[in-house]
This record gives C-alpha cells, sequence and structure tokens, in this order.
C-alpha cells in the first residue's frame, strides 16, 4: 500500500512539527492537519509566521516551504479523514482531574473521540498510528472501537479495515525540528508488518533503517513512558544530590561532570535544576503509577512516585529558601523573575517550575516583574489564576505597596529598577549575557540573585555586588 494522504488529527506541539517534517521530507504525500481549535489553525494559516501557535526554531522555515503545498491546516476533519490512507491521532492526554484515577491515569477523552471519528468517516482500508503518548493497552481501545465499525461495514459496498499502530514521539520541545529530522531512534509498534512496513517507508526518506525500530505494540507503548520515566528519573536523582551539595561544601556542577564522565552513566541529562517541567514527564510517570497500582504492583508505583515527589520538592524548597534569604518576608518586594517556559527555546509553559514557584512567592505578597521571551502576557495570566494575584497591565507605574501582584516586562533592560531579587527559571540564551553591575547599580540593597539554571558567571556575579545564591552550591 503506497500512502498518499495522511491525516493528523491534533495540531499542537506534536502534530504540528511532526507533519511538518514529514511533508518537507516526503513532498509526494499530501498531509492535511486538522484541529478543533479554529483559533489554532487560524494561527498555523497566518501570513505572519511569527503567530505561529508555537514556538520552535526551524519550524517557520518549514511551513514557508511547505504550507499550502502538501502540508494543510484545517478544521474539515471530516473530509480529511474520509481522505486519508494514514490517520495520526495527536491529542492532548492529560491527567485526569477527577474521577478514577484521577491525578494519576491520562484522560482518554479526546483519543476516544477521535477513535470515533475515524470509525465514522474513515473510507476503505486506514492505518490509524497512535502518535501522542499513551496509557500501554490504549491502542487496544482504539481497535476495539475500529472493529466495530469493521464488522458493520463488512458485507456493504463501503466496506471500512483498519491496522493501528503505536509511533510514540521522542521530540524535546525547543530542539523538536532537530529531534526528528535527525532521530535517535524511530519506534514502530503493530501486529500487520505490512502496516508497520508502510510507515517505515515514509521515515526512511530521511531516517536510516537501522535506526527504525519494530516492536510489538504494547513494547512500543511502554518503551515510550519507560524513556520518559528514566530521563525523569535522572533529573529527580541529580536535584536530590544537589540539595546535599548545598549542606557538605560539593558543587553540583563537579558531582554531575565526575558522574557523567563514566560511560555506564553518560553525561547528558544531569544538569541539576529547578525540576522538570513540560507536558510528558509527569504525565508518564504518574501513568505508570497507576498502572502498577491497577496490576497490584505497589512496591514498583511507589518507586516512580518518589521521582515525581522529589521534583514537587525542589520547587518548593527553592521558593522557601528564597523567602529565608530575603529575611523571612516579601511584602514590599520586587522580584524579577527571568524565564517562564518550562525549558528554553519554547513558548510552552506546561508543568513550568516557573509557575510553582511564582505562585509560591506571590502567596508571600511579592510584587513580581516576569520576563519571557516567548511566552505571552495572556498565557502567564492564565497560568497565574490564584486568588492572590492581581494582574496589571502596561507595566510601568506600578507601586509596589500591594500584596502578591505581577506585571509582564518585555524589555529585558527594564526589569531591574529597585528590585530586591532577579530569579533566573529558564536557560534562555539572552539570560547569559547580562551585564550584572549595570543591574546591581538599579536593584534595591541588599540584591539577591537565584540561579536555579546554573547560567551565571559567579565570580562575575559577586563582583559586580550582589548576593548569589546557585543550585547545588555548597560554598
Ligand atoms: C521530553 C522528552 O525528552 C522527549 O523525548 C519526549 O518526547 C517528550 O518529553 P521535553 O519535555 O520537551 O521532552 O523536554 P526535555 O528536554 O526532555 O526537558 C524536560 C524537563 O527537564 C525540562 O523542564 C528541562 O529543563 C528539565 N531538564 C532537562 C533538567 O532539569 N535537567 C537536564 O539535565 C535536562
Ligand atoms: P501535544 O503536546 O500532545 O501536541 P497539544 O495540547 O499541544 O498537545 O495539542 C493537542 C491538540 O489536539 C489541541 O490543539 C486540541 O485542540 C486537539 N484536539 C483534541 N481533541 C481533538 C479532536 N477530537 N479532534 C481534533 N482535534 C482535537
Amino acid at each position: 500500500m503506497q500512502i498518499k494522504n495522511i491525516c493528523c488529527i491534533g495540531a499542537g506541539y506534536v502534530g504540528g512539527p511532526t507533519m511538518a517534517v514529514i511533508a518537507d521530507k516526503c513532498q509526494n504525500i499530501n498531509v492535511d492537519v486538522v484541529d478543533i481549535d479554529l483559533k489554532r489553525i487560524q494561527k498555523w494559516n497566518s501570513s505572519n509566521l511569527e503567530e505561529l501557535p508555537i514556538y520552535e526554531p526551524g519550524l517557520k522555515e518549514i511551513i514557508q516551504r511547505c504550507r499550502d503545498k502538501n502540508l494543510k491546516f484545517s478544521t474539515s476533519i471530516k473530509e480529511k479523514i474520509n481522505n486519508a490512507d494514514m490517520i495520526f491521532i495527536s491529542v492532548n492526554t492529560p491527567t485526569k482531574k477527577k474521577g478514577f484515577g484521577a491525578g494519576k491515569a491520562s484522560d482518554l477523552k479526546w483519543v476516544e473521540a477521535c477513535a470515533r471519528q475515524v470509525a465514522l468517516y474513515a473510507s476503505n482500508h486506514t492505518i490509524v498510528v497512535e502518535k501522542s503518548t499513551l496509557p500501554v493497552r490504549t491502542a487496544g481501545v482504539i481497535k476495539e472501537i475500529l472493529n466495530e465499525s469493521e464488522i458493520s461495514t463488512k458485507n456493504s459496498n463501503l466496506k471500512k479495515t483498519f491496522d493501528v499502530l503505536s509511533n510514540p514521539e521522542f521530540l524535546a520541545e525547543g530542539s523538536a525540528i532537530n529531534d526528528l529530522i535527525s532521530p535517535d531512534r524511530v519506534l514502530i509498534g503493530g501486529e500487520n508488518p505490512n502496516a508497520i512496513d508502510c510507515l517505515a517507508q515514509i521515515y526512511q526518506k530521511w531516517v536510516p533503517d537501522e535506526k527504525i525500530l519494530r516492536t510489538n505494540l504494547w513494547s512500543s507503548e511502554l518503551a515510550k513512558l519507560t524513556s520518559n520515566a528514566f530521563l525523569a528519573q535522572r533529573i529527580s536523582s541529580i536535584n536530590s544530590i544537589s540539595a546535599i551539595c548545598e549542606e557538605t561544601g560539593a558543587d553540583i556542577r563537579e558531582v554531575s561532570k565526575a558522574i557523567g564522565s563514566d560511560s555506564r552513566i553518560g553525561s547528558k541529562f544531569l544538569n541539576s535544576g529547578p525540576g522538570f517541567g513540560g507536558s510528558c514527564f509527569k504525565k508518564d510517570i504518574l501513568n505508570i503509577v497507576y498502572l502498577s497500582e491497577f496490576f497490584g504492583l505497589p512496591e514498583v508505583a511507589s518507586f516512580w512516585e518518589s521521582v515525581v515527589r522529589l521534583n514537587d520538592w525542589q520547587q518548593h524548597r527553592i521558593s522557601k529558601l528564597i523567602v529565608r534569604k530575603l529575611f523571612g518576608t516579601l511584602s514590599n518586594k520586587k522580584i524579577v523573575i527571568l524565564g517562564f517556559a518550562f525549558k528554553a527555546n519554547t513558548n510552552d509553559t506546561r508543568e513550568s517550575p516557573a509557575k510553582n514557584i511564582s505562585k509560591d512567592l506571590l502567596e508571600e505578597g511579592a510584587s513580581l516583574v516576569i520576563h519571557d521571551p516567548k511566552v505571552s502576557s495572556d498565557q502567564i495570566n492564565f497560568d497565574l489564576k490564584i486568588e492572590s494575584t492581581k494582574p496589571l497591565t502596561g507595566g510601568k507605574n506600578i507601586s509596589f505597596d500591594l500584596e502578591g501582584k505581577w506585571q509582564k516586562e518585555n524589555n529585558l533592560e527594564d526589569c531591574f529598577k529597585d528590585a530586591d531579587a532577579v530569579i533566573l527559571l529558564t536557560e534562555w540564551d539572552e539570560y547569559k549575557n547580562i551585564k550584572w553591575e549595570k543591574v546591581f547599580g538599579q536593584m534595591r540593597k541588599p540584591s539577591w540573585v537565584f540561579d536555579t539554571r546554573s547560567i551565571t558567571n559567579p565570580s562575575e556575579v559577586r563582583k559586580a555586588g550582589l548576593n548569589l545564591w546557585r543550585i547545588g552550591d555548597g560554598l
């Protein structure tokens, strides 16, 4: 079977970049990305490429090359499903907020809705690919729904048949395009080798075959969760050691380098920081926790749950120590938050440590000035909706005598006037070149810098006259 028409349901952080790269690499395939969110689709179709709904280095260049040629964004879900030989399901799967499994299990209502739409509108033979991160055995749910459609059309002219594949996404935000163009591996899980080959042939256009791993459905689903769980576990491990460093006089950067030089451990993902964020790590671990509890494996559940617990603790311990260093109170104190995205080079704030730390500080009565090169005021407003918050617009003439409020500042240089502390929370490049001497001149004294990302040069900051706290720095 030759794939000519792809439909991707869900135009988000995964669907958008993934389909852009497939369209760019396979110009003989029509790629339609559909979404129920009209506003999001309008942004994908905006003539101003700065207005794309997600920021990802290298993305707008691909959109410019392919959009309206073999890559199209629309809300024509029924029509595009009907026309497709292959359908990617790339919708959101957040952690359930209520009901059975609340706080741990993934909410599959969007995936199920997609499967039902596919069952209804697809024609002939269709390969359905799970792209969203899903709990193990979700492919079973999709198959069951599609199976009903197969049975009911069996003896008609409009006979429908399906194959279901799992093809988890391993892209990291901020480097998504690069990760898609040069992946460490592409994982395809499925039952029908012909369907697996169809998808493999698409990737073979730019990925060497030895990097395309073929597994059964359940291994593929579990490998995705496990990959993220292992990465997150490394971050919680190194963050736990950062706290020991601060007590003992050791330096976490030196410890990371020393352990990372062991080829069995490896040097990547050993940067201690304010805790992991992003839409995947916490959700995927909680999925493993839920699965383990479901299968009667409480020890396994509690092992993985501790990774998330440590991550939450790391964020709150940073908030607490900021309050402590600023004489136990943040009332009438102006604090500059540098970075609101969960990591650099993305505008995504899902599970961002900056969100939790900002909320903690607002609850202590701080006046925050928030800067981020890519996150909008609207997004920050949405994220910080807590009762104590009084968002201010316009920026400038603000008195800092009210408790718990924030403002967004777009110009980095205008952030520091009369500030008591600067907290570096996202490792954006522009924060690495801050002229601390100039900043010190504008701040109230004593002035503090809290560097949770190890991006400052400590001697420069201290020489400028500032007090410096760095993550995992015991000196
Ligand atoms: C992750 C996985 O890397 C990717 O394979 C998967 O498909 C989706 O989830 P993402 O969440 O986009 O990607 O970013 P990632 O680079 O993994 O970072 C996750 C979080 O860990 C960020 O908050 C980051 O700042 C933090 N991190 C990462 C550290 O604190 N220290 C590190 O050494 C690395
Ligand atoms: P991810 O990071 O997994 O890509 P996002 O939240 O960025 O998650 O994107 C998921 C997208 O899926 C959203 O734009 C949402 O509107 C879309 N979506 C959810 N359910 C459906 C559906 N049934 N049909 C079409 N699009 C959907």
